[in-house]
């Protein structure tokens, strides 16, 4: 066993097991999610991942549409204030990214937040956790795939002049029949995933670097065409304007904990876990707000209102030449293509995670002997999520990815004061300074996040939350590894 995966010296925690207390509440001792760490049907995940490729993970899944096409939808919300709600979501992510950090260089296990809060907060929280975490990375995955579609069809307007027939590029309910492209991105990204975590880690960090290159050329190209007077009003929306474009723009954070479903993967976890979800968040952080300052200060923020792939307008619109926005249409292209990797790899994971509990079928943690990766979990996925990607539209796909994330962000937050309280002498690779402090913060910022998402989304949610719970309460509680008596001795 290696230095990243120690088992933590014991905690005299009250462990409140099957007979010490009721089936919902019952917690997963920290000591076991260790030692169970590898471990899935039949063979083991491999550990291969070091701190740039897990660091390339996160970046991976979050660096992606949020940028390149949500930006686009928040503008109009804000105005040139749309950078302070870049600043806010940020905030909203820095505070739960410390969190992560703590708990996954305590924990590192692949389940991320759905393991820490069956670490925590007992069964039942933890399965509503991964069931939102499923929005986070199923869903956001479709979001993100239907996203590609629109830089494609930029890029083969640019380039050969033709585009996709709404027929064939578009989701019923947004003028189409069936989203091709985007369900083409997720079988991909699955073909890339079957051949193994390391492989695909590789193919994810040289898409890292080309999509990083084309915002910083987005940025030195487009600054030229910067118009003072384009920040004024600087706020026209005012503060609620504010509230309701960070709400939007939490998505583009979304991902940055992706290295935290890697902890099985990984070569020394408990060190480099906390690095790479750190890094990652300040790297995306000076980009986004990069990106923002130059592009509402090139064009007037009202122009931004239904420009599909409004990046790649402003670059033609500065220089006059279709050239650059071909190159960052493509740049694009391969940036939301590494999103649909890194968050595919990621729910897969934490399904890996809830398997082996035995909260859903076994099938999801069935590991293939030859490569390591779980194979039956990663075809049902891909086609779970291309068909979501090819019948869906983006906007409404996007804003039950945040609710879903930013609860889940909440109870990680909640998690790592309760595993300080539980767990006070456990083996940290990192610790959230000024905790209670920080996690409350964080708390309270996911919070005000949500109140600023519509009634809609509240209500997809409210029903997502039912259907997940109908679920565990007919098959995941009656079949929960935890409960079982020769299970308890493994
Ligand atoms: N943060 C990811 C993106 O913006 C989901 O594409």
């Amino acid at each position: 066993m290696d230095q990243g995966t120690t088992p933590p010296a014991p905690d005299p925690a009250p462990y409140r097991g099957p007979g010490a207390g009721s089936r919902l509440t019952r917690r997963k001792p920290v000591e076991r999610l260790i030692t169970e760490s590898g471990k899935g049907e039949g063979g083991a995940l491999r550990r291969s991942l070091g701190v740039w490729q897990l660091t390339s993970i996160s970046i991976g899944a979050t660096l992606g549409t949020g940028i390149f096409v949500v930006l686009g939808e928040a503008v109009p919300e804000a105005g040139p204030a749309v950078i302070a709600a870049f600043v806010v979501a940020g905030f909203t992510a820095l505070f739960s990214a410390l969190s992560y950090a703590e708990l996954a260089g305590t924990i590192p296990v692949a389940g991320s937040s759905y393991s820490y809060t069956y670490a925590t907060m007992g069964e039942l929280t933890a399965w509503v956790i991964g069931w939102c975490l499923i929005l986070e990375y199923g869903v956001s995955v479709a979001a993100v795939a239907v996203g590609w579609g629109q830089y494609l069809n930029e890029l083969l307007d640019g380039t050969i002049g033709v585009t996709l027939p709404d027929a064939l590029s578009a989701p019923p309910g947004d003028g189409g029949v069936v989203n091709l492209p985007a369900l083409v991105v997720v079988l991909l990204a699955m073909v890339l995933l079957l051949g193994g975590a390391r492989e695909s880690a590789t193919a994810n960090a040289v898409m890292v670097v080309v999509k990083i290159s084309a915002l910083l050329m987005f940025c030195a190209v487009a600054v030229t065409g910067v118009r003072a007077g384009n920040y004024a009003p600087f706020m026209p929306l005012g503060v609620a304007g504010v509230n309701v474009a960070a709400a939007t723009l939490f998505f583009s954070y979304i991902g940055f904990d992706a290295a935290s479903t890697a902890g099985e993967e990984a070569r020394n976890p408990r060190r480099d876990l906390p690095r790479a979800i750190i890094l990652s968040l300040v790297i995306v952080t000076v980009l986004y707000c990069l990106v923002a300052a130059v592009a509402v200060g090139a064009m007037p923020w009202q122009d931004f209102t239904g420009s599909e792939a409004a990046l790649a307008g402003i670059m033609e619109e500065v220089t006059g030449h279709a050239v650059w926005s071909v190159l960052l249409a493509l740049g694009a292209v391969v940036a939301i293509a590494s999103v649909v990797l890194a968050v595919l790899y990621g729910q897969t994971r934490i399904l890996f995670s809830m398997a082996r509990d035995g909260l859903i079928p076994a099938v999801f943690s069935r590991v293939h002997q030859r490569t390591g990766v779980p194979r039956a979990n990663t075809l049902i996925v891909s086609a779970f999520c291309g068909l979501l990607a090819a019948l869906i539209p983006l906007g409404r796909l996007a804003d039950a990815t945040s609710i879903g994330t930013l609860f889940a962000f909440a109870l990680v937050n909640v998690s790592v004061v309760i595993l300080r309280r539980t767990h006070p002498r456990a083996t940290r690779g990192f610790r959230v300074p000024l905790s209670p402090l920080l996690p409350a913060l964080g708390f309270a910022f996911c919070v005000w996040t949500m109140t600023g998402l519509d009634a809609v989304t509240w209500t997809v949610f409210g029903l997502w939350l039912v259907g997940g719970l109908v679920i565990y309460f007919t098959y995941g509680i009656h079949h929960s590894r935890l409960g079982r008596p020769h299970e308890e001795a493994r």
